[in-house]
């Protein structure tokens, strides 16, 4: 024996025996990770330092695609996720990526025609994607055949999802009960799946149920079970532990930065957890330190701004009493606070649940924990007294009719004919697999978008994301600048702003620069607290100012919605000179009734309009709402254009 004993820290190399049926494990820091915390809002370039590290320690797979990254990357990063893929495997070459597939949806949000879910799957397979992890948000198996058959023709894993959801704060009750995710599991296996995959979305799965769960699975199928929890509730290390008792043989985790709150439990204790034991995962901890080290200073610093650092808790109650997904809770409280009615967060929590029955107890996912959602939030802002769903949401209306499949429960009839009057498919819902009822899709999104989209990747993208898809596609071809909001911020911006907060708190923001401008008369002074430091500090616009030519005499005249708030003064803006005779004497303003996207105007100036009829197609929180005209006449004053972001109150346009 040579005298240089190898000594490590935990010397647990030389005693450290393979465990015979070792706990698999796949991380999900580069999806789900990023996704929970940080709002999807990881870049390429800062998944490249870690990659090859992560490809060393031997997962079963890494998660790196589906979800919201592909929309959100197109829509606010200026990144083409096909590019992603193709990246992220020059440096990851031994572990399989695995990606979230929301089957006929595919990583939109509704139910696309058979032709695109066809080439999604089969580009998908051609860019690098290994492991297809198909989820559909109703657990309804017909919207997986289409998708099931491109994956297994490319000869990819496919892994079936049951969405884990409740009715009751325990596994049980009438709807969501063992023998109905054993049922699930069966369906699975027969149509082929290569694993099952339990998405616990919400982190409702509590040990002592996951245990007779993941056994009664076990026993009904053959194929790999396998655990995704998250940990929203603050169960899921506990529920981890008892899965692996129950013989789980695959469960999801993410690296430390990326773990908690609403995301995963982190990989590093259950790697100590298991260590020497029958299911020792056989990772070396030291390796995954060192991935952590590298993502804590090169990385987070540039994404801590979007940690969500309302609450002190990691632990979110409000998850094991209103069972809503993290990503839903967190898009709730967007949308309440860019409406200024925060103070309405305890009505929607009591509505959530009517609305959740009123739609056939789905469960809560996405795409339906946002139709769910959105359509709560509608609820509370917008009935009155005399009426329940005043303003019903375009994914309300087919869900209604049937487009996303087969609810758990029926749905509320009255809610449905309401939904149904007047929808363009028909007044009468179908019971046929969804997809059977779109027309393909490919050619026609091909005419709209001609020669800007090049290949058909770039197709698929416009296909699924027409409006944002297509404004991105401009931006990758050179016809439109991108925004300054859609740039990467480096970490040296990241250190300046760190340092002007650090200078601010310590009292040093005070020394004034010989050459400052003088204030113009437009200045205004707002008050500003960094933590109980108390700052004035006089704000003076600079560049043009954008001038909303809003003709005096309408805004006395009735609105559908409160006014405005007051608008910068016309007389100031530059664009009053011009003569305001092209626009109306008076008229009915259409308001924005919320912050959001104009995906289209059904009219056009000059148009004749029936009171009722659908003038402004309006998106909000990825949700299309249909914006009536509140009186005959004549459309005037348009002030926007497919694709505009407009601020709630904003005059969509006049009726006169
Ligand atoms: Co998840």
């Amino acid at each position: 024996m040579s005298d240089q004993v190898k000594i490590t820290p935990l010397n647990y190399d030389a005693d450290r025996p393979a465990a015979k049926n070792p706990l698999k494990i796949m991380d999900l820091s580069l999806r789900d990770g990023h996704q929970s915390l940080f709002a999807t809002r990881g870049r390429t370039e800062d998944m490249i330092p870690v990659a090859e590290m992560l490809d060393e320690i031997g997962f079963w797979a890494i998660e790196t695609w589906g979800g919201a990254t592909f929309d959100t990357m197109h829509r606010f990063l200026n990144e083409d996720p096909w590019e992603r893929l193709r990246t992220l495997k020059r440096y990851i070459k031994k572990t399989p990526f695995s990606m979230l597939l929301r089957a006929q949806n595919l990583v939109g949000y509704r139910n696309y025609a058979d032709d695109l879910a066809y080439a999604f799957v089969d580009r998908a397979a051609e860019n690098g994607m290994d492991i297809f992890r198909t989820f559909d948000a109703l657990n309804d198996y017909r919207n997986f055949e289409t998708v099931v058959k491109q994956i297994k023709k490319c000869g990819k894993h496919f892994q079936g999802c049951i969405c884990y959801t409740l009715t009751e704060p325990r596994l049980g009750g009438e709807v969501y009960n063992l023998e109905y995710y054993v049922d699930r599991a069966k369906v699975l296996e027969d149509m082929g799946a290569d694993s099952v995959c339990v998405k616990d979305m919400a982190g409702l799965l509590a040990p002592y149920d996951a245990y007779p769960l993941i056994k009664a699975l076990k026993k009904a199928v053959k194929i790999p079970i396998h655990l995704h929890c998250h940990f929203t509730s603050g169960m899921s290390p506990m529920t981890h532990l008892k899965a692996v008792e129950a013989g789980v043989d695959i469960i999801d985790t993410c690296m430390t930065p990326y773990a908690y709150r609403t995301a995963h439990a982190a990989v590093e204790p259950m790697v100590m957890s298991l260590l020497g034991t029958n299911r020792d995962t056989g990772f070396d901890i030291r390796k995954l330190a060192a991935i952590n080290e590298v993502l804590e200073k090169e990385v987070l610093p540039k994404y801590k701004h979007l940690l969500d650092d309302s609450k002190i808790s990691i632990i979110d109650i409000n998850v094991l009493l209103h069972q809503t997904p993290g990503g839903m809770l967190s898009n709730l409280v967007n949308q309440l606070r860019d409406m200024d009615a925060l103070d309405k967060i305890g009505d929607v929590y009591t509505e959530l649940p009517k609305v959740r029955k009123d739609l056939g107890q789905i469960p809560l996912v996405t795409p339906t924990s946002q139709i769910v959602g959105v359509q709560t939030v509608n609820n509370v802002l917008h009935d009155t007294p005399d009426e329940r769903y005043k303003m019903i949401t375009g994914q309300v209306k087919d869900l209604c009719y049937g487009l996303y499949g087969k609810t758990a429960v029926p749905i509320n009839p009255e809610v449905q004919k309401k939904a149904l009057a007047g929808y363009p498919r028909g007044e009468e819902p179908i019971t046929c697999r969804p997809a059977e009822v779109l027309e393909p899709e490919l050619e026609n999104a091909k005419k709209e978008i001609g020669d800007l989209a090049v290949d058909m990747d770039d197709l698929i993208l416009y296909a699924q994301f027409p409006v944002t898809g297509k404004k991105f596609l401009e931006w990758k071809y050179g016809k439109s600048e991108p925004p300054a909001s859609v740039k990467a911020i480096t970490l040296d911006e990241v250190k300046a702003k760190d340092e002007i907060i650090r200078k601010a708190k310590a009292g040093e923001l005070v020394e004034a620069k010989a050459d400052a401008p003088l204030k113009s008369q437009n200045v205004r002074s707002f008050n500003v607290f960094v933590d109980n430091e108390y700052f004035n500090v006089d704000v003076d616009p600079t560049g043009e100012m954008q001038a909303v030519p809003l003709p005096q005499a309408a805004a006395s005249t009735a609105a559908p919605v409160a006014a405005p708030a007051a608008a910068p003064a016309a007389a100031a803006a530059p664009a009053a000179a011009e003569p305001a005779a092209a626009a109306p004497a008076d008229g009915t303003l259409l308001l924005a009734p919320m912050p959001g996207m104009i995906v289209s105007y059904e009219k056009k100036e000059g148009d004749a309009v029936k009171k009722g009829e659908t003038l402004v197609v309006l998106e909000a929180m990825k949700m299309e709402n249909a914006l009536a005209a509140p009186c005959d006449g004549t459309v005037q004053g348009i002030k926007f254009a497919s694709g505009d972001s407009v601020a709630k109150g904003a005059v969509l346009c006049v009726i006169s």
